[in-house]
């Protein structure tokens, strides 16, 4: 197996980071990933945002968690006590993926080229659409004015950092998804 299938095969959603912060060479190689996405038309209709203020990250958190508590359907907020009471799980770094309206297909595309990056620089990372139930809240809204530029939206995020657990594993693959037509 090749390095590529290699990271493709052990990448897995990391739910636990110590807060270490990240090397700045690592945050830049994931960003450029990031940005070697392709696109429809080659458009790049993404900006990509580079939180590593932890107390801000930390911040949202609270918010984030203050939101789900409130909501009477208390089955996000338990989800995220049972793994440790943090939605953004301690990690050091997030990355908004901000994208214009209508692009999410281009943004998603995004997203996997930068977990994989930094799955493969041996930094755990998780996709996180959570991050927007803040952002585009009304209790959010410093945030959203401080991380998406005008004119873009909220896409998706992803959280890096090293991981309390190296040893995480990825969902088993369901093979019966595939289709073969011959
Ligand atoms: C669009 C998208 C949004 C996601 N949002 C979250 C999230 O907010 N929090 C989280 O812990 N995981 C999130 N995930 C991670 C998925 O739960 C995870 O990919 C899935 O359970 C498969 O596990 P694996 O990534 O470890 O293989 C998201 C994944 C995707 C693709």
């Amino acid at each position: 197996m090749n390095e590529t299938l290699k990271t493709i095969k052990n990448r897995y959603s990391c739910r636990s980071y110590t807060g270490e912060a990240v090397e700045r060479e690592k945050i830049e190689a994931i960003a450029l990933a990031a940005v070697q996405s392709p696109s429809g038309l080659n458009q790049q209709p993404w900006k990509i945002i580079v939180l590593q203020n932890k107390a801000t990250i930390d911040e949202m958190d609270s918010a984030l968690m203050e939101k789900l508590a409130a909501q009477e359907d208390r089955s996000a907020y338990d989800r995220m006590m049972s793994r440790g009471g943090k939605v953004f799980y301690n990690a050091p770094c997030m990355f908004v993926i901000a994208k214009l309206p209508g692009k999410d297909m281009d943004c998603g595309i995004v997203s996997e080229n930068m977990a994989l990056a930094a799955s493969s620089l041996g930094l755990g990372n998780v996709i996180c659409g959570m991050a927007g139930v803040i952002i585009n809240d009304e209790a959010g809204l410093k945030f959203k004015e401080q991380l998406i530029p005008e004119g873009y939206e909220f896409g998706v995020a992803l959280l890096v950092g090293y991981p309390t657990n190296p040893e995480g594993t990825p969902h088993e693959p369901d093979l019966s998804k595939i289709v073969y037509i011959e």
